[in-house]
């Protein structure tokens, strides 16, 4: 009889899911469960999974019916399926692959320790509910064990603009911020193990209207100058936000904000205004430009990155030149660009849909313009100094990997620096996805 069990977590999607697979195997981790990479040796599988793009659910299926093998082998083995699929699919993946025990959506993960033991007591269990309470609400504190120096915190969940394209709003529900206090409290906690970067998470990031002590709300931009006054903490994040909700203090600050990185993820998706309207997006690209322009006046260095969607329902030639026009004006140093995928129960999906191979002639259009951005953006950092701070160990001996302010990953080999070190680096080449350079002492 072992007294540890095993945990295995798969993590699909994004950002906010990893922080959900760490906070969740915390939470697992107080019921006796240990992490392990080895599926094959796991007590409890759980996948957390992603439904924003095309048959997600059909690969989870698959994946799963990948580890019938292993519960033959060890029946005691329980599989969980997290995440935006388990949401949007609630009792049919149970239906479906019945050798699932367990489907938890985002909005439920409070729950997870008593689902998980219900589940060994060979319970099915299904949550996919909506609940007002904070949904990590239950763990003590945040572990410090194997953290590195970056890490995210969610502050803000959900979203209300219903974009015609997108699930996110019925997977992950109603936009809702989580109070100031307990972000402060768990950035603290952060930084006490060693955290020294700080990207804070959101569906709708910029949204956030999080309760203050005094019961009033705070916008990001006041949450961001609160998290600034913690010392040791050096460097803020934020993602991702919509055009709408960049507000005047929030473009300030990343004037004036020392401890705010010059990199800002603002997508567009679409620079026609036909298209734009079709998304409902609420924006158009003449708004879109100007607020990247003011927002270059108060941080002129700062790297703009964007998400694009192409060959979204009814998108003509004409429209997709918008696109690229858009592109040309702006120049961006990164940018995610997806062919648009059909989301069973949004609006876009019963529209007229464009073919695979304009889809694809488009992105790859899109793509190689956008690639041609980034590296000259990134090229132009040669010769400068930029602030790394160091997460990893490179490929090489005495290599270290870190990122710049603008998130460019950056190689220094020297043997007197660390892990988690914050230095300043004279870039002297540009590779095709990073730089490289040498500590300025
Ligand atoms: N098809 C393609 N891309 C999508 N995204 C969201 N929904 C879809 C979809 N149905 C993209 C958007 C969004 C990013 C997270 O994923 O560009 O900003
Ligand atoms: Fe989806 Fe973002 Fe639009 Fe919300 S704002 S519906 S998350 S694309």
């Amino acid at each position: 009889m072992k007294n540890t069990k095993k945990l295995y977590v798969k993590t699909y999607g994004c950002q906010m899911n990893v922080y959900d697979s760490e906070r969740m195997s915390e939470a697992l981790g107080e019921n006796g469960y240990e992490k392990t990479l080895n599926p094959d040796e796991a007590d409890m599988i759980l996948l957390n999974t992603c439904h924003i793009r095309e048959k997600a659910a059909e690969k989870v299926y698959s994946e799963l019916g990948r580890f019938k093998d292993l519960k033959t082998y060890n029946p005691d083995l329980k599989i969980g399926v997290a995440g935006c699929v388990a949401q949007a699919e609630g009792e049919e993946i149970i239906k479906r692959q019945p050798l699932v025990d367990l489907v938890v959506g985002p909005q439920s993960y409070q729950n997870i320790a008593d689902l998980a033991a219900n589940a060994v007591e060979g319970r099915k269990q299904i949550d996919i509910d909506f609940p007002k309470e904070d949904k990590f609400s239950m763990l003590r504190g945040v572990r410090s064990a194997q953290r590195g120096p970056s890490a995210f915190l969610t502050v803000q969940e959900g979203c209300d603009k219903f974009c015609a394209f997108c699930v996110v709003p019925y997977t992950r529900g109603a936009e809702s911020s989580r109070p100031v206090s307990r972000i402060l409290d768990e950035a603290k906690q952060l930084v006490d193990s060693g955290v020294r970067e700080i990207t804070l998470l959101g569906q709708n990031v910029n949204a956030y209207h999080g309760e203050g002590s005094d019961g009033k709300e705070r916008s990001l931009a006041q949450l961001i100058w609160e998290l600034e006054k913690i010392d040791g903490l050096a460097r803020i994040r934020f993602t991702t936000s919509h055009p709408n909700d960049m507000t005047d203090d929030l473009i300030e600050a990343h004037g004036i904000c020392k401890k705010l990185m010059p990199y800002l993820h603002l997508p567009v998706q679409s620079g026609s205004n036909r298209i734009l309207k079709r998304m409902n997006r609420s924006h158009d690209a003449e708004s879109y430009l100007s607020l990247i322009s003011k927002i270059r006046e108060a941080r002129p260095d700062i790297l703009i990155s964007g998400d694009f969607i192409v060959g979204f329902p009814e998108e003509t030639d004409e429209d997709f030149n918008d696109t690229i026009s858009l592109i040309k004006n702006i120049e961006y140093g990164q940018a995610f660009s997806f062919k648009y995928s059909t989301r069973p129960g949004t609006p876009a999906a019963e529209r007229d849909q464009v073919s695979e191979e304009i889809k694809t002639a488009r992105l790859h259009e899109l793509q190689d313009l956008i690639k041609k951005q980034q590296k000259s953006i990134q090229d132009e950092m040669i010769d400068r100094k930029v602030q790394v701070l160091f997460e990893r160990k490179g490929r090489f001996d005495n290599q270290l990997v870190g990122k710049s302010e603008y998130l460019h990953a950056v190689n220094v080999t020297d043997p007197t620096i660390s892990v988690g070190e914050l230095k300043q680096v004279h870039i002297t080449k540009s590779n095709a996805n990073s730089l490289s350079g040498s500590v300025v002492n």
